[in-house]
C-alpha cells in the first residue's frame, strides 16, 4: 500500500495537489486511511510534494483540521507536528473561523487538544465566526482539566 503510493508520487508528484469535487486532495484523503499508516503516507506526500502542505479544501480546512480524531498516538502525533512545515497550520482558520484546536475541542480529540494546547502553542483565545475560542469551547466541553 505505502509502496504503491510512493511509486505514484514519484511518477506524478503534482497529483498530490489535485482536488476532487469536495475540494479534497489525496493529501486530505490520506488522513482518513487506517490510523496506523495515515501519518506515514502524509509525510511521504510532503516529501514528494512539499507545496501540498498548504493546500486547503473548499471549506478552508488544512491537513491539520482533517487529522482531528485521526491521530492514534500522542508521541507519533507530536513528532509529526514538530516538522517545521506544520508551523503555519497550527492557528490556520477555516472558513468558519475554526482552527484545528477548535475542532479537536468540539470533537473531544484529547490527543490533538493536548498537543496544540501544551506543546505547540495553539492560540486559545482566537475566536471563530460564532465568537467562540478554543478555551471557551474547552469550558463548555468540561475539558478544562485536560
Ligand atoms: C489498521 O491496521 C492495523 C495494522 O496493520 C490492523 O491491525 C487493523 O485491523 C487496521 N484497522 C482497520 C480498521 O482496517
Ligand atoms: C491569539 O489571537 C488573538 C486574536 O487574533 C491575538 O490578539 C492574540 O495575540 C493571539 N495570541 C497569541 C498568543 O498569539
Amino acid at each position: 500500500m505505502v509502496m504503491m503510493i510512493v511509486l505514484l508520487l514519484e511518477k506524478a508528484s503534482y497529483v498530490a495537489g489535485w482536488r476532487d469535487a469536495n475540494g479534497l486532495t489525496p493529501l486530505h484523503k490520506a488522513a482518513y486511511l487506517n490510523k496506523t499508516i495515515n501519518l506515514i503516507v502524509i509525510k511521504l506526500i510532503f516529501n514528494y510534494c512539499p507545496q501540498s502542505v498548504e493546500v486547503c479544501d473548499s471549506f478552508g480546512k488544512s491537513i491539520l483540521h482533517h487529522l482531528v480524531n485521526r491521530i492514534l498516538d500522542l508521541s507519533e502525533g507530536t513528532d509529526f507536528l514538530h516538522q517545521t512545515y506544520m508551523d503555519g497550520l497550527k492557528n490556520h482558520q477555516d472558513h468558519d473561523g475554526n482552527t484545528a484546536l477548535h475542532l479537536s475541542t468540539l470533537h473531544s480529540d484529547f490527543i490533538m487538544t493536548y498537543m496544540l494546547t501544551y506543546t505547540f502553542e495553539g492560540n486559545l483565545t482566537l475566536q471563530n465566526n460564532d465568537g467562540l475560542s478554543p478555551s471557551s469551547l474547552l469550558e463548555q466541553k468540561h475539558m478544562s482539566k485536560v
